[in-house]
Parts: structure tokens; C-alpha cells; sequence
């Protein structure tokens, strides 16, 4: 970052790259961030059910950012992986589906289908912060001697593929949003939210 703003390049070689498209890492990064601090807030439920106004304006901020971010990962991670095509590969896989989980996110909840509008932001969710657990990755393979840009397409592929995985077992073990007990309870269901997911 520090590089990023006055424009010099830093030593470290996987950093050049950040540095050389500028634009490219600010248009990930910037929306990317907000997008992960603004999420948790999203997915609370104590939060949310207190606040759906509030759901739905900073869901549409953060929606759109997490599109942004996502598309510039697609450009970044394709055309300048440090890692080559095996992560590149892993990151335009991932990618296509982060955004293919936004717009199925975004479409449930314009048709009212919160119980599908929350299973997809999750499926969202999980693959966003799936660039954290790469590092972990990155760190074993380092140590099993594995040279650092060698490791990066392993590390991406293992990472996110366990980040999709967990998110299907969360949504196994909770298929539905809390707000459907709630209205059960209320003997009140809405059609919009009514019944168990059918389909993903
Ligand atoms: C990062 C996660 C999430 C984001 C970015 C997000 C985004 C959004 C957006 C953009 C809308 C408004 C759509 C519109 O009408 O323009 C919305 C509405 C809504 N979302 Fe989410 N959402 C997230 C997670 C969740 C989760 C986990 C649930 C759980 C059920 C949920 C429940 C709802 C409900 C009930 C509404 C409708 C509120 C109302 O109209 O009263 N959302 N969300």
C-alpha cells in the first residue's frame, strides 16, 4: 500500500505487480475491503432483524462493491498471477463463481426469496474470505520446501475450494434464515420466505 500511494516499487517481486496496474489494485482492493468489513453486519442476524432498512441500503453499497472487486479479480488474477495459470486458473474459477452467487444473491431478493437471497450470500461470503486461508497454505508449503510462486496455484486452488465446501455443510447444517423460525413462531409465514430450499 504504502508503494501503492507514492507510486515507487517495492522490493519484494510479488508486490511489483500491484504497483505496475495501480488502477487494476485499487479497483480490487478498495471495494473488496469494504465489502469484507461491511459483510459480518450483513450476516448477523441480531443486527439485520433490528435493521432492515439499513439491510438494504448497505447491502446495495456493499453488493456492488463485492461486483466491482470481484471483476477486477477476475482481470488482475487472470492476466498478472504471480503464480501463473495454475492460479490464474483457481482465481477466474473462483472468481466467475463469487459473481455468479452475487447476482443469484441479488435476484432471490428481488423476487422476495430471502432463504435463497441468504444462501447465496453466504456461498458469496465464503469464497470472499477465502484469500485469507491461502496464506496458511502458502506458509505449509514454504515449510514442506516448496519454492513461493510454485505454491500459489496449490494454495488457491486447496483454499478456495475448502471455503465453497465449508459453505455448503454450514448451509446443510442450517438451511434456513433464522427470520423463518420467527415467522413460523408468528403462525404468519410470508409467501416469500415460505418452506425449505429445494434447490441450492
Ligand atoms: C453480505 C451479505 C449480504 C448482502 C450484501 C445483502 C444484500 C442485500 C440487498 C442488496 C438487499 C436489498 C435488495 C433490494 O431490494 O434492493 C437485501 C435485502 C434483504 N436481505 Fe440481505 N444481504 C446479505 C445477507 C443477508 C442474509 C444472510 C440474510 C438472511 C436472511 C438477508 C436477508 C435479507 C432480507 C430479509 C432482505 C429484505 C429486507 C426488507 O425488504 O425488509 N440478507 N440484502
Amino acid at each position: 500500500m504504502p508503494n501503492l500511494a507514492a507510486g515507487t516499487l517495492p522490493e519484494d517481486e510479488f508486490d511489483h505487480r500491484y504497483v505496475e496496474q495501480p488502477w487494476l489494485a485499487y479497483l480490487h482492493l478498495t471495494p473488496g475491503v469494504l465489502y469484507l468489513l461491511g459483510a459480518p453486519l450483513q450476516l448477523a442476524y441480531r443486527f439485520r432483524s433490528r435493521h432492515y432498512t439499513f439491510h438494504r441500503r448497505l447491502g446495495r453499497v456493499l453488493a456492488g462493491a463485492a461486483m466491482i472487486s470481484g471483476v477486477f479479480a477476475l482481470i488482475f488474477g487472470g492476466l498478472f498471477s504471480y503464480g501463473g495459470l495454475p492460479e490464474a486458473s483457481a482465481a477466474v474459477v473462483f472468481g466467475l463463481w463469487f459473481l455468479t452467487c452475487l447476482v443469484l444473491a441479488v435476484r432471490a431478493i428481488r423476487r422476495d426469496d430471502i432463504v435463497h437471497h441468504r444462501r447465496w450470500m453466504i456461498r458469496a461470503f465464503a469464497i470472499g474470505i477465502g484469500i485469507g486461508t491461502t496464506r496458511i497454505w502458502l506458509a505449509l508449503f514454504g515449510v514442506a520446501g516448496l519454492d513461493f510462486a510454485s505454491s500459489f496455484g496449490p494454495a488457491f486452488w486447496i483454499s478456495f475450494s475448502l471455503h465453497a465446501l465449508l459453505a455448503e455443510l454450514w448451509l446443510r447444517a442450517f438451511p434456513n434464515p433464522p427470520e423463518l423460525a420467527q415467522e413460523s413462531l408468528d403462525s404468519s409465514l410470508s409467501p416469500r420466505a415460505a418452506g425449505a430450499p429445494s434447490s441450492p
